[in-house]
């Protein structure tokens, strides 16, 4: 089963939630590219004679990361591939959330090292959060890898593919994909939090946040080509403050983006920052979707104060009343670690009790997994702190049963609803689109309609994780 109850994103990685999501460049000889020329640096037209392939793993941070590297890469004149024997450059943007992260992107390592050997693949870089962390030289030698960067000189890769240094440009001002029904804009990197088992502080550093004039500077541009949906993101993204000094908060910087951008979210938010003006904000503004991803880790106050998360359960729930005053019909999303060091049956029984308390829509469970350097690690290497195995397998399906449980029923609330669903994904397999209503439900729907177009259609079902409606009336908007 998957430690994921619905489809919402996160402070940082997941992999089970999103798939290697795979970005593929250039044009080797003898390779059926899907493009052979493309556009390279302003007015120019480069033939591509270099094949590169770029894979994701991880978050949405990482896709737009990648999404960056893609445009430099194409700039130097590469072109799509999508395998990785037909890429002359292979560029793994990894994720370093859990363990398992490592061991799949060894998998991925080892057999780009067999086919460098075999002189089909010339050169490997491997980037993002497990390029930013200790573990890499490890990597570097076993692998023979060539390049590693982390998540804040990613610009280097331009050098590296033959374009000139972009250090100047390629910073968190650098846009998001432009011209797309969907796209993501970086308002901060990093985080100033230190929470006991978490790799970002360490590996992305601490919080830089973007001038509110330059992150709306882009969302107009986005607009402009076509983007109907903007995602916000961050690692805590309520912590944003206006770096020119202006003295704006997030709250200002939302109320700006939604008057700018015909649909908005964000994500992810911290209980310490969220303000009660930005969750009324949600409420009053059409334009922003109605979801909140709030992550609460513990219900314990015992647990939050050993993981330093920086507040009570009483503020949390306090945080939660004003949302659901705010937007009634709202989603309500959150992550959860159980089987942290020092948990005991009490702090667990009292995660259930929130959990119960807040009616989660959907959340994210974790079983703690020790991240080398970070404090919970060291924890875990006694003993008598750590939670056995069976007992974090026994509090995780707890955890997650109780959120299904209330998520199934508040779904149920919502059959025989008429809503407008935002196509997320065109049709899948089974001939439905993946859509969301403006309450932040996920949907399926029976449309031919294109991603970023509007269906409107009964909810004539509901599961734990998803609505279903019936045939939408009209045509896609
Ligand atoms: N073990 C388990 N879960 C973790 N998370 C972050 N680090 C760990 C870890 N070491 C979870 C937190 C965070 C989410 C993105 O991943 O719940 O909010
Ligand atoms: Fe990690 Fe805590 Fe920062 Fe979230 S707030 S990114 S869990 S340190």
């Amino acid at each position: 089963m998957s430690n994921m109850t619905n489809g919402s994103t996160d402070e940082v990685a997941k992999n089970d939630a999103a798939p290697a999501t795979t970005i593929l460049l250039t044009k080797k000889p003898g390779v059926a590219a899907p493009m052979s020329v493309v556009t390279g640096p302003p007015g120019t037209a480069v033939t591509a004679s270099k094949t590169a392939c770029i894979r994701t793993f991880g978050c949405q941070m990482n896709v737009h990361d990648s999404d960056r590297m893609r445009r430099m890469i194409r700039d130097a004149g590469y072109a799509e591939v999508q395998r990785y024997e037909d890429a002359d450059l292979v560029v793994l943007n990894t994720c370093y959330v859990r363990e398992n992260a490592v061991d799949r992107v060894r998998g991925h390592l080892g057999e780009l090292n067999r086919l460098k050997k075999e002189g089909r693949v010339k050169k490997v870089a491997l980037t993002g959060c497990i390029g930013a962390a200790n573990e890499s030289r490890e990597l570097e030698k076993k692998y023979g890898i060539d390049l590693i960067l982390g998540t804040h000189n990613t610009y280097e890769l331009a050098e590296f593919v033959g374009l000139p240094g972009m250090e100047e440009t390629f910073t968190p001002e650098l846009p998001g994909t432009e011209g797309e029904h969907s796209a993501f804009v970086t308002i901060m990197t990093g985080c100033n939090y230190q929470c006991s088992y978490c790799v970002v502080p360490s590996v992305r550093g601490r919080m830089v946040c973007r001038p509110m004039e330059n992150v709306v500077e882009e969302i107009r541009r986005l607009v402009g080509s076509g983007t109907r949906y903007v995602t916000l993101l961050g690692q805590t993204v309520d912590a944003w403050r206006d770096p020119a000094g202006s003295g704006e908060r997030f709250c200002d910087l939302l109320e700006r983006v939604a008057d700018e951008a015909p649909r908005v979210w964000f994500t992810t938010s911290h209980p310490s920052n969220m303000e009660d003006r930005t969750l009324r904000l949600i409420g009053e503004k059409e334009t922003i979707v109605g979801r909140l991803h709030l992550p609460v880790q513990s219900g314990s106050d015992r647990m939050l104060k050993v993981m330093h998360r920086g507040y009570k359960s009483e503020r949390y729930r306090r945080k939660i009343e004003v949302f659901r005053e705010a937007v009634p019909d709202g989603t309500l999303s959150t992550d959860i670690i159980v089987g942290h060091p020092g948990e005991t049956e009490t702090d667990h029984e009292e995660t259930l009790k929130l959990v119960e308390d807040c009616s989660f829509d959907s959340a994210y469970v974790f079983k703690f997994s020790p991240r080398r350097g970070t404090e919970a690690a060291a924890l875990s290497a006694d003993p008598s702190g750590t939670v056995p195995e069976d007992v974090a397998q026994r509090r995780f399906m707890e955890v997650l049963r109780t959120v299904e449980q209330n998520a199934f029923r508040r779904n149920q609330g919502k059959v025989g609803s008429v809503e407008d669903i935002y196509v997320r994904h065109g049709r899948t397999g089974d001939g439905k689109a993946v859509g969301e209503t403006w309450s932040g439900h996920a949907v399926h729907v029976p449309t031919e309609a294109q991603p970023g177009r509007y269906v409107t259609a009964k909810i004539e079902s509901a599961g734990p994780h998803v609505l279903y409606a019936g045939d939408p009336a009209g045509r896609p908007r």
